[in-house]
């Protein structure tokens, strides 16, 4: 009986400490748990502790974010939804139709945020006119990641269209080395498929199937030689590729066991968090064909009741999109600032080919949203998409049967 009453007293003695503490609060749902995003994720946490805040940490693992939006809708479903959360593209919009999302317009006004963002990431931030998220980064999609070593030793440059890709794709394979680091999970064959696609359809084609999804262009011959091309992309993995995360198809390349990877620069995050060098240890490049696809990262902010939990909400807000956070943040992530007024000089050259080609595809309209990362249209179309993306690269459905179904899993889904 006495050591319920000492464990009550404890608690009372507990809870009254923390309300002596209260400030600035924050439990924060976010997917980053790999080595690279775990050390990025842990620079917001540093700021916003430093800064007075408290910090509760809902990781929820899965590359991608699928699991995390399992684990959110859930808690929103549940009344009890995370004070802020990593949310971006059009499902930034469908939550803040769902009447959820709290307003941070007035940190956005007092921050100038409209000065120093970009118009088109802005647009993404915005609901209706008021602010909804704060961007943390650009990540840039359409990347080919190399092991330096295995391509000098096999006498292979960084390929600039898809038939080098296969013509070196090949020649490794006949020396006994796996050509492509995958991992099979929906995410990231739909990550595969949106590069192939942009380099085979090109920038307008691109735009036409998976913004406008156009029915036409959707089922296209062009469309039928993306297929094609993942047909090929298929053989060029090892058989253990089911379910692996992709940060362990990264640490294939990195170690040797695989030569190439198509991934997002959060890949880089990797590479740079096992301390290896651009240009000396791995290599990248933008896949083959012209364009950019972005997937910025974001956090929005959910309607709480508190004012320590709103404390916390407009804190987060202000450092995530302050100058040195920008800064930090995206030298571990692989990505590059969303703010355009961050000084570039510490970033690395995989960094600087980003940032340059960020603004020349800007320029000549070849800068898209990355469907693969939910930024080019909402769940269901994407949904859609990916089924069959995936259904055809895990089974021998031919390139015409995988082009009619997502023609007519598209129209369904609309
Ligand atoms: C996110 C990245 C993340 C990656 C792998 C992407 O959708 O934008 O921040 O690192 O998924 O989890």
């Amino acid at each position: 009986m006495k050591k319920y009453v000492f464990a009550a007293a404890a608690t009372l003695a507990l809870a009254a400490s923390s309300i002596a503490q209260a400030g600035p609060e924050a439990e924060v749902l976010h997917w980053w748990t790999s080595g690279g995003e775990a050390k990025s994720v842990a620079v917001l946490q540093q700021e916003f502790s430093a800064n007075g805040g408290t910090w509760t940490d809902m990781p929820v693992a899965g590359g991608g974010g699928d699991a995390a939006m399992t684990a959110l809708r859930a808690r929103v479903l549940s009344g009890n939804a995370p004070t802020a959360v990593q949310l971006k593209g059009p499902a930034i919009q469908e939550w803040y139709e769902e009447g959820v999302l709290a307003d941070i317009s007035k940190v956005a006004e007092a921050e100038g945020w409209d000065k120093v963002l970009p118009a088109s990431i802005a647009a993404h931030m915005k609901c209706e006119g008021q602010w909804c998220a704060a961007p943390v980064n650009v990540h840039r999609v359409d990347w080919l990641w190399a092991n330096a070593e295995i391509l000098s030793a096999n006498g292979i440059e960084m390929p600039t269209s898809w038939d080098e890709f296969n013509a070196a794709a090949e020649k490794l394979q006949a020396a006994g080395v796996i050509p492509l680091a995958h991992g099979g999970q929906a995410w990231q064959d739909a990550t595969v498929f949106e590069v192939v696609a942009l380099g085979l359809l090109g920038a307008e084609d691109f735009h036409k199937a998976f913004v406008e999804l156009d029915p036409t262009t959707l089922g296209s011959d062009k469309m039928v030689a993306v297929f094609d091309q993942m047909r090929r992309m298929r053989g060029y993995v090892d058989s253990n590729f089911p379910g692996r995360d992709w940060n362990l198809a990264t640490s294939m390349v990195m170690n040797g066991e695989a030569a190439f990877q198509i991934m997002g620069d959060w890949a880089k995050g990797e590479f740079m968090a096992a301390g290896k060098v651009p240009g000396e240890d791995f290599l990248c490049a933008s896949a083959p064909g012209a364009g950019f696809l972005y997937n910025v990262d974001s956090f929005a902010m959910f309607d709480v009741d508190g004012a320590d939990k709103q404390d916390g909400q407009a804190l987060l807000a202000k450092l995530i999109v302050g100058q040195n956070f920008q800064k930090v943040f995206n030298l571990n992530k692989g990505s590059i600032p969303a703010r355009v007024d961050v000084a570039m000089d510490e970033f690395d050259s995989c960094a600087h080919l980003s940032a340059s080609e960020m603004t020349a595809s800007s320029e000549e309209g070849s800068l898209l949203p990355s469907y693969a990362h939910g930024m080019a249209m909402r769940g269901a179309q994407s949904g859609a998409i990916t089924d069959v993306v995936t259904a055809h690269f895990n089974s021998d459905m031919s390139s015409a049967e995988a082009v009619k179904m997502l023609t007519q899993a598209v129209a369904n889904s609309l």
